[in-house]
């Protein structure tokens, strides 16, 4: 038996990158696996070749939240974990920053995750796991992620308040820190793709251990918390970051 087994899970964002690798590592687990995401023809491609359910869903129109609540519920009923995934990467300078870009980027990355915990909240079970995916950006002061970097530390602010809302249910939230993953979302950008390289070496360098982290890697961190082996963490914050965010004076 699958430690998952009988579990109903929502990932969002889930056609790409960490919630892909994250939608397949639940359902290997023994959980039955919903994805959403913003483009129908991603999602259902990305659902067709993981065998799960698909949803278009884009977090930035909370009617389309609803609706995509009505489907779980109508197909699956109850849901066990919420994996708030879904996000985009929209980096700027300080002087350049556009009311379009704040207003997209905490519309997806904050306002979108609140609304996505408001919405299925009343399909989520007790006992059950809310992951919130942010970033060890919310620490780093990274240059041109100001905006990207504030959407990540409200959502961890946001997490440990909704630990101890929601700790009378037993339902779990945590958060998980990633350091730089290889995945699509830095090509979503439409920086060029000579600049990209750059930047993705020069940020390899400061990880202590050399590398970028694999979509694989964030997976099977979330699949341990949202597991009863995690039953006593709540409220957490994980850095899974190769070390960078130790910040050494000198790399080795
Ligand atoms: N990669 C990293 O280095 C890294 C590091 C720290 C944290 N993170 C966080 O990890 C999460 C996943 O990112 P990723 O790296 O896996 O990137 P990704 O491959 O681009 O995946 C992001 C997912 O979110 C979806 N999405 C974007 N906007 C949406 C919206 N308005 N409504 C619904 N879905 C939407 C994307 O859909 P489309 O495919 O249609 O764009 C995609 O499915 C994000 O929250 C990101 O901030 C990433």
């Amino acid at each position: 038996m699958s430690h998952l087994d009988g579990k109903i899970a929502v990932v969002t964002g889930g056609n790409s990158g960490i919630g892909y690798s994250t939608a397949k590592k639940l359902k290997e687990d023994g959980a039955k696996v919903i994805i959403t995401g913003r483009s129908t023809e991603k999602v259902n491609a990305a659902a067709a070749e993981l065998g799960v359910k698909g949803i278009t869903a884009d977090v930035l129109d909370l009617s389309a939240i609803d609706a995509a609540v009505e489907e779980v519920r109508n197909e699956f009923g109850n849901i066990d974990i919420l994996f708030v995934n879904a996000g985009i990467f929209a980096p700027a300078p300080i002087g350049q920053i556009t009311e379009e870009m704040f207003d997209t980027q905490m519309g997806i990355n904050f306002k979108g995750a609140v609304f996505t915990v408001e919405k299925f909240l009343p399909i989520l079970n007790d006992g059950g796991s809310i992951i919130n995916l942010s970033s060890i950006n919310a620490y780093t002061g990274m240059p041109n992620t100001a905006i990207y970097a504030s959407t990540k530390a409200a959502m961890n602010s946001y997490t440990r308040t909704a630990a101890t809302e929601l700790a009378g249910r037993n339902i779990r939230v945590n958060a998980v820190n990633p350091g730089p993953v290889s995945t699509p979302i830095f090509g979503k950008t439409g920086m060029p793709e000579e600049q990209l390289n750059g930047f993705a070496s020069a940020m390899q360098n400061r990880v202590p251990l050399k590398r970028f982290g694999k979509p694989e890697d964030i997976a099977e961190l979330v699949a341990f918390l949202v597991s009863d082996r995690a039953s006593f963490i709540t409220g957490a914050e994980y850095n899974i970051d190769g070390g960078i965010n130790v910040n050494p004076l000198l790399v080795g």
